[in-house]
């Protein structure tokens, strides 16, 4: 690990105690608090603004994942835009990005415009991989990509995110729109899932 990441690492511990109850036998730990989350957006926001000032905008999100980011990252955007989703899962209930499937194309036209790319966790980089692409073809002015999560020690392939939230060690998070088996996705929080939980689903974790 680098010494980079050690010192996010122990700056992202938060001790069990801090998990509600409702949730302690399944999450082994708060990772990211409600709070943190919402200071970063709105840091996040105030770059994003002078970065789209001036420009047709238009924010395309990866559903389902980017649910609750989604949501607080634009609600802080002071910029006229225009919002719409891209469908994109991968196969299977497991926890490893598998087959990608297209379960909604855009509608809104985004060439000549400036498109701001949301997902909740940018982790192997196959699914931007498969949709920057997509969008390349419909011949916007620019892409730029925006992800609460960065886990870069599990990437892939070749991309880089230009707006990141929090970069991650390799555990396993839910919450904050981010699931297991469609599960987790309403905690306020980013908590690291306990390894009895996916284990007992009988899944392979890297
Ligand atoms: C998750 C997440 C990202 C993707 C990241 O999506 O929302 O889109 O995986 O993984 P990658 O970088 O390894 O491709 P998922 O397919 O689980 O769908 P979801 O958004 O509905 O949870």
């Amino acid at each position: 690990m680098s010494a980079k990441l050690k010192t996010q690492n122990s700056k992202l511990k938060t001790p069990a105690r801090n998990v509600p109850p409702r949730w302690r036998k399944e999450v082994e730990r708060v990772l990211i608090t409600e709070g943190r989350i919402a200071r970063r957006i709105q840091v996040m926001a105030r770059k994003i603004e002078r970065d789209f000032r001036g420009r047709e905008m238009v924010v395309v999100s990866l559903l389902n994942g980017t649910v609750m980011f989604l949501a607080d990252l634009i609600r802080h955007l002071n910029l006229p835009l225009r919002l719409d989703f891209m469908g994109v899962s991968s196969y299977g209930l497991g926890t490893e990005s598998g087959d990608l499937v297209f379960t909604k194309e855009l509608r809104i036209d985004v060439r000549g415009r400036d498109v701001l790319l949301v997902d909740d966790i940018l982790d192997t980089g196959k699914t931007m991989s498969r949709v920057l692409p997509k969008i390349q073809a419909l011949k916007p002015r620019r892409i730029k990509i925006c992800v609460l999560l960065d886990k870069p020690s599990r990437r892939t392939e070749d991309i880089k995110a230009d707006y990141v939230g929090f970069e991650i060690p390799d555990f396993f998070v839910v919450g904050y729109g981010l699931d297991f088996a469609e599960r987790y996705r309403n905690l306020p929080f980013v908590g690291v899932l306990h390894p009895h939980v996916y284990k007992q689903a009988g899944r392979r974790v890297c």
